[in-house]
């Protein structure tokens, strides 16, 4: 419960001040300084960071002390997240604690709730078009629900992630409805314009998020006389971060939302926050000052909270949102792998790692500052074949042929594709395709059971296993998405929900199958066999030191086309981390693990040596080794 501060807690948030008093003011002054009202923000914005450090309760203030002399919590092995929608997993919040058990037995630290605060009625992208970021999702419970549940969690060990959308509101949210009614206050937390000439302008050089569904980027809203930027869907309405006020009132959901048990919020689409004429109005360098100020103000008022940025964008422009350059250290703790993803999905298709090797070894440091990825095979959204042309050049392939035969493949119109996979934003333009689909589904699964392939099932089997022990061992918390602990295949009953049938990324957004969850110890059937392989990585990467965030990645060659290989270096050691991408044996000299500093030829997920033959270690189809 908050208390007053005391003497201590008030020197407490005095001294975090000055820490991190010139990753703050700096930033602030460079974006806002020139606004009228700057002197004014500057005091508002520290009252508020005093108000909600001091209506911090003690239990979450223990905790910040607490991470703040353990500053790699999240970075440490033990760390593995799970991540679902509220509603389809346990029916509402208080439903999840009877689910406690359930995560615990599949060895998850970290829950990311999918959208959980209070979204527009009907269609809201998932629930990621809010209007009240203050309220729960009515559907799932209350603020109240979700303290009680946080607080549970936190009993056991677990961390919560919840998305903070910081690009745009729901059209219904109070801010946008004053706007409408001509409030010129609120209608500078947005972006609109009289008429549609700089509309025009900026559309020359903007790109298109949702081509089919939601053309455009700007709305036209005749009865109030403005057109809207929208780079989303028409009812998320981009805020105007060029607006301190906008800065101010995100500041305090922050806060209200610290205080209520989020560790980790999840910043979404965070890319778009800042726009100039004449560019694709993405990833500005105002966003990365924006992020850092707001970071500061978490490090200064909730600092048990980290940050997860959500930017699925190529490589070089990824990076900076986990603070590189005059940001190294101080930006997001966490941000998404989109590559890691992208060059998985890639390599199983061409039974060839070279692309994955390249990419993930040349545009990716060894070490990151004070952050880590957040490593995942599959998510709610769908799969963008974010390969460059360069890229592509570099393997003497052309990129849109390339992304044209990914996007073939997944789709299952490609002859001895293993995966039905549904097209998603299919861009006419410029050929595009995304992909939509579960994680099991796109490995083959459903197509074996349905043609009663046993030998194919079971290669399906171990491409997931595959994945997962990739994303458990490259460095990072890896994020379960819900059912694929449990190979559920692909759902297509969303065509016939008329808020989703629109949306093919529902095709991996099921209902939690709990009759399946039963046979999750069984050693009969895909669920049980990828439960108890997923329980059983996660359980020995706990225990394995060198997986720890904090230790460099380094890509290595492993001599075979077929074969991702990289090497984790700490101080216990190294670690080698073997893939068969191939549904093939592959034979690698075992002088190649000995170069790389590996001496004892133990496997540190299978906790069993590994026999060499004749100099060769003998790899079967899609293994994976955690080499020490
Ligand atoms: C993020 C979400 C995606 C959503 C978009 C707009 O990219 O992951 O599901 O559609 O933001 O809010």
């Amino acid at each position: 419960m908050a208390k007053a501060a005391s003497t201590a807690d008030n020197e407490i948030f005095d001294l975090r001040l000055e820490r991190s008093t010139g990753d703050l003011w700096p930033m602030l002054e460079a974006l806002y300084g020139q606004h009228p009202g700057y002197g004014a923000f500057r005091d508002a914005l520290l009252n508020a960071l005093r108000v909600g450090w001091n209506a911090r309760p003690a239990d979450l203030r223990r905790l910040d002390l607490k991470r703040d002399l353990e500053p790699d919590w999240f970075q440490r092995p033990d760390m593995a997240g799970y991540v679902f929608y509220i509603d389809r997993f346990a029916g509402t919040l208080k439903g999840v604690l009877d689910k406690l058990d359930y995560l615990e037995d599949l060895g998850i630290t970290y829950v990311h709730f999918m959208p959980c605060l209070k979204p527009r009625p009907g269609d809201s992208d998932g629930g990621y078009s809010v209007m009240d970021y203050r309220a729960i999702n009515p559907a799932y419970g209350t603020m109240a629900d979700f303290e009680e549940v946080s607080a549970a969690l936190r009993a056991r060990g677990i961390s919560v992630c919840v998305d903070l959308v910081l690009n745009h509101t729901a059209k219904e949210h109070a801010w946008a409805q004053a706007a409408a009614r001509g409030d010129a206050k609120y209608q500078d937390y947005y972006l609109m314009f009289d008429d549609p000439s700089l509309p025009r302008q900026y559309e020359r050089s903007l790109v298109e998020v949702f081509p089919d569904n939601a053309p455009g980027n700007f709305t036209e809203y005749p009865h109030f006389g403005k057109w809207v930027w929208t780079t989303f869907n028409e009812h998320q309405w981009d805020l105007n971060w060029a607006n301190p006020q906008v800065f101010l009132e995100i500041t305090e959901v922050m806060l209200f939302l610290a205080n209520r048990g989020v560790d980790v919020l999840r910043l979404d689409a965070v890319a778009f926050m800042w726009k100039r004429l004449g560019t694709r109005c993405q990833s500005e360098p105002e966003v990365h000052m924006l992020l850092q100020a707001l970071r500061a103000c978490c490090r200064i008022a909730c600092p048990a909270v980290i940050h997860l940025e959500e930017a699925i964008v190529a490589p070089a422009e990824m990076l900076p949102y986990l603070g590189r350059g005059k940001h190294d250290g101080r930006e997001g703790n966490l941000a998404y792998h989109n590559s890691l993803m992208v060059q998985f999905w890639g390599a199983l298709a061409t039974r060839d790692a070279r692309m994955m090797s390249h990419v993930l070894g040349e545009h990716f440091p060894e070490r990151l500052t004070n952050a880590t990825y957040a490593t995942y095979i599959r998510c709610h959204d769908d799969i963008g074949w974010a390969i460059t042309d360069e890229d592509a050049a570099a393997l003497h392939i052309s990129g849109p042929a390339h992304r044209a035969y990914l996007s073939n493949f997944y789709e299952g119109s490609f002859p001895d594709a293993f995966a039905p996979g549904a097209l998603f934003q299919v861009n006419r333009a410029t050929g595009d395709k995304r992909i939509s689909g579960s994680l099991a589904s796109l490995a083959g699964l459903e197509k074996a059971e349905a043609e009663g392939d046993f030998p194919a099932a079971e290669l399906a089997v171990q491409r997931i296993l595959l994945g997962h022990a990739l994303i458990a061992g490259f460095g990072g918390i890896p994020l379960i998405y819900m059912g694929d602990e449990l190979a559920t295949l692909n759902d297509y009953s969303y065509r016939d929900v008329p808020e989703h049938a629109h949306d093919s990324r529902w095709i991996h957004r099921p209902k939690m199958d709990w009759r399946r969850a039963q046979y999750r110890h069984s050693d009969e059937g895909a669920a049980g066999q990828v439960f108890r392989g997923i329980k059983d990585i996660l359980a020995r990467r706990k225990v394995t030191e060198a997986l720890h965030g904090g230790h460099p990645v380094r890509i290595v060659d492993s001599g075979l086309a077929g074969v991702f290989a990289f090497v984790r270096q700490s101080p216990t050691g190294a670690l080698l981390g073997l893939f068969n991408m191939t549904e093939h044996w592959q034979n690698l000299p075992e002088a190649m693990a000995r170069v790389q500093g590996i001496t004892q030829m133990d496997d540190a997920l299978s906790d069993a040596p590994v026999i060499a033959h004749h100099g060769q270690i003998a790899l079967p189809p899609y293994a994976r080794v955690w080499l020490t």
